[in-house]
């Protein structure tokens, strides 16, 4: 575990379980004292202290118990957010993950399928949904909590180790649902507001005759009507925003390498890697200039 909020999870589900083991071995205790044990004639008080005792007080015991300690702990799930959180906003859209932190000023930044969090400091997630009800769940670190449509919902973790975790959609949403993935990349104070301030900042200008000619070709096929890029024209707001698409882990939520190959692929084969997949595949561009543009894309870091 590497959240406060998992570990009491995860402790209530020791619990809930060793519960459930014990009602069930008296379950079957009883049934092989009756079935095996005593085959002759019933001793009436015997029956009845086996009727109410493992019948009725045993699970009513436990499982009242096991309901009280759950529901003591759902107000510690459900805390307000300290005034120092992370306040990130995550929408949940078929099949990745829109996210968004605020700026200094109050404007919000967009990145797409990767959270970084500080260690050792809480953050409070904003979740919403463009399409259908997801479900989004860091194991490691959380509850799950649906996303739904018209709806916002919350979380609140506290990263307790730094380290690299997968999140998932938690609810079937759609042909893609199992392909939309989310890396959770959890990190020092420092290092984390570094990150966050190189996210704040414009795409890099391309440095070299193919990752301009990538930048061209993106902007001449129209990317741009649906992703934008800091720092060009492409300013479309339909799929994820791409200024540091580069500098992430994972590409199409969480499936493919950040490299400039799986960019080509991703750009030629989208629904290939994605069934319905909204992004069209661009599989007319000739091989040299999906490359070109995989190498524009990848060093938007
Ligand atoms: Cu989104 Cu399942």
């Amino acid at each position: 575990m590497a959240g406060e909020d998992a570990t009491r999870i995860a402790e209530l589900f020791i619990w809930m379980a060793a519960g459930a083991a014990l009602i069930w071995l008296a379950v079957i205790g009883v049934a092989v004292y009756a079935t095996r044990v005593r085959t002759g004639a019933h001793n009436p008080r015997i029956a009845r202290l086996l009727i109410i005792g493992a019948g009725a007080v045993l699970p009513v015991l436990v499982l009242g118990i096991l309901l009280a300690y759950g529901l003591w702990l759902v107000p510690e799930l459900r805390r307000p957010a300290p005034a120092n959180a992370v306040k990130v906003e995550v929408v949940g859209e078929q099949w990745w993950w829109r996210v968004r932190y605020a700026r200094p000023d109050g404007s919000t930044v967009e990145l797409a399928n990767e959270i970084r969090l500080p260690r050792g400091r809480a953050a409070e997630f904003r979740l919403l949904s463009a399409d259908v009800i997801h479900s989004f769940w860091i194991p490691p670190l959380g509850g799950k909590v649906d996303m739904i449509p018209g709806r916002v919902t919350r979380m609140i973790v506290e990263p307790t180790r730094t380290g690299v975790f997968r999140g998932a959609c938690a609810e079937y949403c759609g042909t893609s649902h199992a392909l939309m993935n989310l890396a959770v990349v959890v990190m020092e104070e420092q290092a984390f507001r570094r990150w966050l301030e190189h996210q704040f900042a414009d795409a890099p200008a391309p440095a070299s005759e193919t990752t301009r000619r990538g930048q061209a070709l993106f902007l001449a096929n129209g990317c741009g009507a649906c992703h934008t890029v800091r720092g060009t024209a492409a300013d479309g707001v339909v799929g994820p925003d791409l200024t540091h698409v580069g500098g992430r882990l994972t590409i199409g939520a969480g499936i493919l390498p950040t490299e400039p190959a799986a960019f080509a692929r991703w750009i030629g084969q989208t629904r290939r890697i994605k069934p319905a997949a909204r992004m069209p595949a661009f599989h007319m561009l000739p091989p040299d200039e999906l490359q070109a543009m995989g190498a524009w894309l990848e060093s938007l870091q």
